[in-house]
């Protein structure tokens, strides 16, 4: 049986056989006063959603479907910290728990061999007294074997990387347990620790790269990420475009 020591993530836990997302479970919970840390676990997702209004496939018992409930001492502009906060520690947790070699393509997607094999969405409710919490959700394909359509081209699981079947209570407590020792730096008012470390996994970084956003597209060198998670990139005129969303591919 795993042993895991945390302090306040998973104090309580509100588990699911099924359920539409554990995203919109967590954001109702946590309206209702859920305290920090709180977790809301499924085995499967009937609505499981990405970023940018995407589906996330979710079936029954391969994966990690989770939500944490957070209510954090940062300002609202600092939640994307928390995004990458997560990223470190799934990475992490993926390259020491089942040796798999994993890198972090911005802002959040967990990639092996260019598939991404798990992804972070979260959510956050502020005011003008700040943040009232934010929810921060994971998807980790664990054991799937395979993905319909498309999907195909550009998703994986552990499962498949690794050509065995990987103990989902085992990835679950090593991303606990890295996302709380990661929290505890953001929250200490050391973020920093935690960009060095993203900097480490990071696949963009020195990279040519395309970012796609709602209404631009850039190309240019990935140069770098800010405090704020922004990806600092260099375009064809040398002029250093700052880019707060969009999907970013690598170039040849
Ligand atoms: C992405 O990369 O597009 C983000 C995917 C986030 C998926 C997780 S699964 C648990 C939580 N509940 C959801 O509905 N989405 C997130």
């Amino acid at each position: 049986m795993a042993q895991i020591n945390l302090t306040f993530l998973g104090r309580r836990i509100y588990y699911y056989p099924t359920t539409g997302s554990t995203n919109e479970e967590a954001k109702k919970i946590a309206g209702e006063g859920a305290l920090h840390g709180s977790l809301v676990i499924a085995e499967e997702q009937t609505g499981g959603k990405g970023r940018m209004g995407r589906v996330w496939i979710s079936p029954p018992r391969v994966g990690i479907w989770m939500s944490i409930i957070l209510r954090p001492g940062i300002q609202p502009y600092e939640a994307p910290r928390i995004t990458m906060t997560g990223a470190v520690a799934a990475a992490k947790a993926i390259r020491e728990r089942t040796g798999v070699t994993c890198h972090i393509k911005w802002p959040n997607d967990i990639l092996v061999e260019g598939r991404k094999v798990a992804g972070i969405l979260t959510e956050m409710s502020a005011d003008m007294d700040g943040i009232n919490y934010v929810v921060m959700g994971i998807g980790i394909n664990v054991n799937n074997e395979d993905f319909p359509g498309e999907l195909k081209e550009i998703a994986t699981s552990l499962k498949l990387a690794r050509g065995e079947a990987v103990d989902r209570l085992d990835i679950l407590t090593g991303f606990l347990s890295r996302f709380e020792d990661c929290y505890n730096y953001l929250e200490a008012g050391e973020f920093k620790k935690i960009l060095e470390e993203w900097r480490l996994l990071s696949c963009n970084l020195g990279r040519r790269v395309r970012v796609v956003g709602k209404n631009f597209a850039v190309e240019g060198i990935a140069l770098d990420v800010d405090d704020d998670g922004a990806l600092l990139v260099k375009s064809e005129s040398g002029q250093v475009e700052r880019i707060l969303s969009g999907d970013v591919s690598l170039k040849a």
